[in-house]
């Protein structure tokens, strides 16, 4: 007999998406544009030149998507408000349409017995912002934008998101070049980081100042940093990697402030002019450091680092472990579900986060239908199976987690690889904007149904 691992009762499971990669409906009933609208229509920035002007149409086809899910079983689903739509210059004049739109969104997942997450920025900023997340101003901005929202929406959705993966938003957008609004610039990361951790405080304060029912909490992308045994770099490169992208976010939610190594490693490289920053102003480490009522970890792959190739070491330090193919997603990322369980435990015995929920995990297979219409997707189904017993395992040694939350509900655009990457249950025929459930689909709704799974692979 295989053994069914039992998860705790009133564990939340669900499905998650972000407004730019699904809605389409960009330039419709008054939204206005956003950095990635700009971004996805500036030449090079996007794989093929992609954008997500139309997306999944889920603005369109929201019903469709809710039925979807209600017939699957998917019993919460966590999306993102798209600030233009709601606050086209990003202040002042509000969107009546925009409002409407999410309004009757919530209303339908509520009718259909999902509970709606809500994340209030996933990246799609309003471009009429000058500077973006490198002015100061855009705190207040957002906090007005957020407070709007959570008193229009608090009636009926109870968790709260404030921003999703601030180390993208930063560094990703700011430091590498990567995504929008794509500059390449290390002391601009920080300042933008700096920025989007007080939005988060005010988002908290927001909240608490609307709904005494309301959960909330930031999500974090995090990866323990491994070194190759076979290869291994010297411990301090290790511990910088870790600092830039797990603990410079997470320590100052937590009360710690900024790492002072890090602060020394910035002063350093030319990124600080000094260990206290003059955009650090009184005040600002307690407004980061309010108290939360969850944290949402995002979990995809770890961090494997090596010592570069010969030909490359007087450009590089470090270099990420290449993997052979069957280690490996379409994203280039290793399948690694231990860790998944390292992150979460050290996460518990270092920070004691109250309650842990999984915002995202998932992988991105290509796999498409068959003759007969079906999408044989074996690959993600193993990847959620070890990523599931991993969790479990997590469970057993007391990590407080209550929702695992998976990515994707559907194929849809992912930011700069575009849309030959798919993460989605459900898969989107990009040509005709047919859905169709995978089998990982079908294979996560019997998860729910037991809550649980069973220890093999064999389902
Ligand atoms: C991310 C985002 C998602 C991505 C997913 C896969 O958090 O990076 O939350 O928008 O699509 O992570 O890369």
């Amino acid at each position: 007999m295989t053994k069914l691992l039992q998860f705790p009762e009133n564990f939340k499971w669900g499905t998650a998406t972000a407004s730019y990669q699904v809605e389409g409906g960009v330039y419709e009933d008054g939204k206005g544009e956003s950095i990635w609208d700009v971004f996805s229509h500036t030449p090079g920035r996007v794989i093929n030149n992609e954008n997500a002007d139309v997306a999944c149409d889920h603005y369109h086809l929201w019903q469709q998507d809710i039925n979807l899910m209600k017939s699957l079983g998917y019993k919460s689903y966590r999306f993102s408000l798209s600030w233009p739509r709601i606050f086209p210059d990003g202040v002042g004049r509000i969107n009546q349409a925009g409002l409407d739109f999410y309004s009757k969104l919530i209303d339908a997942l509520l009718e259909a017995g999902i509970e709606p997450f809500v994340t209030l920025y996933h990246w799609d900023l309003p471009s009429a912002l000058p500077g973006a997340w490198l002015n100061r101003a855009i705190v207040e901005a957002f906090a007005d934008y957020s407070g709007t929202v959570i008193k229009a929406f608090g009636d009926r959705v109870k968790t709260w998101f404030t921003i999703n993966e601030p180390l993208c938003a930063s560094h990703l957008s700011y430091s590498w070049g990567e995504h929008a609004p794509g500059l390449n610039d290390l002391s601009k990361g920080l300042l933008a980081a700096h920025h989007l951790l007080l939005a988060h405080g005010k988002a908290v304060q927001e909240v608490r100042s609307a709904w005494k029912d309301a959960q909330v909490g930031i999500v974090l992308n995090m990866s323990c940093v491994n070194n190759d045994p076979d290869a291994p770099v010297s411990e301090d490169i290790i511990r910088h990697i870790d600092g830039e992208t797990n603990r410079w976010f997470i320590d100052p939610i937590y009360g710690r402030g900024y790492p002072q190594d890090m602060l020394e490693d910035y002063v350093k490289m030319g990124a600080l002019g000094s260990i206290s920053p003059d955009f650090i102003k009184p005040g600002d480490m307690a407004l980061i450091a309010q108290p939360t009522d969850l944290l949402g970890i995002n979990y995809y792959t770890r961090i494997f680092v090596s010592t570069p190739p010969e030909d490359q070491r007087e450009t590089h330090k470090f270099v990420r472990k290449q993997f052979p193919p069957e280690q490996i997603t379409e994203m280039d990322w290793e399948v690694y579900p231990q860790g998944f369980f390292d992150i979460l435990e050290r996460v518990h015995q270092d920070y004691h986060p109250k309650q842990i929920m999984v915002t995202e995990n998932g992988a991105s297979y290509s796999d498409g239908p068959d003759e007969s219409g079906k999408v044989h997707d074996q690959r993600r189904i193993e990847y959620f199976q070890t990523h599931l017993q991993a969790l479990w395992q997590a469970i057993q040694a007391g990590v407080p987690v209550t929702a695992y939350i998976a990515w994707s509900l559907m194929d849809n655009f992912e930011w700069a690889r575009g849309y030959a990457q798919r993460f989605g249950l459900i898969f989107i025929d990009y040509a005709t904007l047919k859905r169709i459930p995978k089998d990982s689909a079908y294979w996560y709704a019997e998860v729910i149904i037991r809550n649980g799974i069973f220890e093999s692979k064999q389902e």
